[in-house]
């Protein structure tokens, strides 16, 4: 499968692809990063979504090597995005931290930079309190440096998201936050869209992903007959009706995998619709339930939730 992925139009000018392969994990194998980007590569997938503090970059980098290499892809046929931690939100660190970024992935841009969260915080895992609006100055600048096509947030809340915004030249692209259909999010993805900030839902598959066990108790779309049933209707797996549900919202996903069929059958989205009443039923999941609620940040400064 290869191909031509919808995409969502970037108030940079840029297209940022509907779905792309996330690729944080807590604990892998050495070469798993690797191994994922290469897959999704072949698959079809453009986006690829990682982080300086996944510590990942450079295998990831090591993928997207090894498929512009081979001919499989060409770097202006790829939608990179990593982004900044928390621990280098002063302004003059902004620009070394993309560097080193750039640096472990061996490419000379990215297309998508993010402030991965609004908190700020030191060596330590003391709240600094330094405002994103003066962070937002770096990032600003590495658009003019060339060293990033286009810039956003990820984790802000609508207060922060409209400070920032009344505070820019530059206006944040994307806002990536958890969004899955048992956080539907309404609220927050209206807001950003009714500004042109493309909301990017990441942990997209939320309480359907086996990788949470913690959930226990709370996890019923798993087995709940409803969404098995619209999964038969359509020939698909609930991840998938998760999925295009999101796509549908024009929402692009970010779904992770190690695994080579599911990296596949996330990907296998874009051949059917999901009718009003389909989409009525995944909503009604809805248990405004994080999976990422960034606990350790819980009474810094500029918490987001
Ligand atoms: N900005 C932020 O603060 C932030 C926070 C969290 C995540 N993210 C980004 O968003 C990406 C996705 O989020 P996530 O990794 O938390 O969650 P996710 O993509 O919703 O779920 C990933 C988990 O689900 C499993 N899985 C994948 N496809 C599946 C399928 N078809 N059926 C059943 N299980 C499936 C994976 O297992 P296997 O790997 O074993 O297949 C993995 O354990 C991250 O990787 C990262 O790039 C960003």
């Amino acid at each position: 499968m290869s191909g031509n992925v919808l995409t969502s139009k970037l108030s940079s000018g840029y297209e940022l692809p509907m779905i792309g392969l996330g690729t944080y994990a807590r604990k892998a194998e050495p070469g798993q990063y690797c191994q994922a980007v290469e897959w999704g590569i072949e698959t079809g997938y453009r986006h690829i979504d990682t982080a300086s503090c996944y510590k990942n970059e450079v295998e990831v980098g090591e993928g997207i090597t090894k498929k512009i290499n081979q001919g499989i892809v060409s770097r202006s046929d790829l939608f990179i995005t990593t982004k900044l931690w928390n621990d280098s939100h002063a302004r003059a660190d902004v620009i070394p931290a993309l560097k080193s970024s750039l640096s472990n992935l061996k490419l000379d841009y990215v297309d998508l930079y993010l402030i991965h969260w609004p908190v700020s915080v030191n060596d330590k895992g003391v709240d600094t309190g330094i405002d994103f609006v003066e962070t937002w100055k770096g990032m600003e600048e590495a658009v003019k440096l060339g060293l990033a096509k286009s810039i956003g947030v990820s984790n802000f809340n609508e207060d922060q998201l409209e400070r920032l915004m009344k505070n820019s030249n530059i206006k944040p692209a994307v806002n990536q936050i958890e969004i899955n259909p048992t956080l539907s999010q309404h609220k927050l993805v209206n807001f950003c869209k009714e500004r042109s900030v493309v909301p990017v839902a990441y942990t997209p598959l939320g309480l359907i992903s086996e990788a949470r066990p913690e959930f226990i108790g709370k996890d019923i779309i798993k087995t709940d007959s409803k969404l098995g049933e619209l999964a038969k209707k359509y020939g698909k797996t609930r991840a998938q009706i998760a999925l295009r549900y999101l796509v549908q919202r024009g929402v692009p996903v970010l779904p992770k995998s190690f695994t080579k069929s599911r990296i596949e059958e996330n990907f296998n989205i874009f051949d059917f619709n999901l009718d009003e009443q389909a989409m009525a039923v995944v909503d009604s999941y809805n248990i405004n339930h994080r999976c990422v609620p960034g606990s350790d940040f819980a009474k810094f400064k500029f918490y987001p939730f």
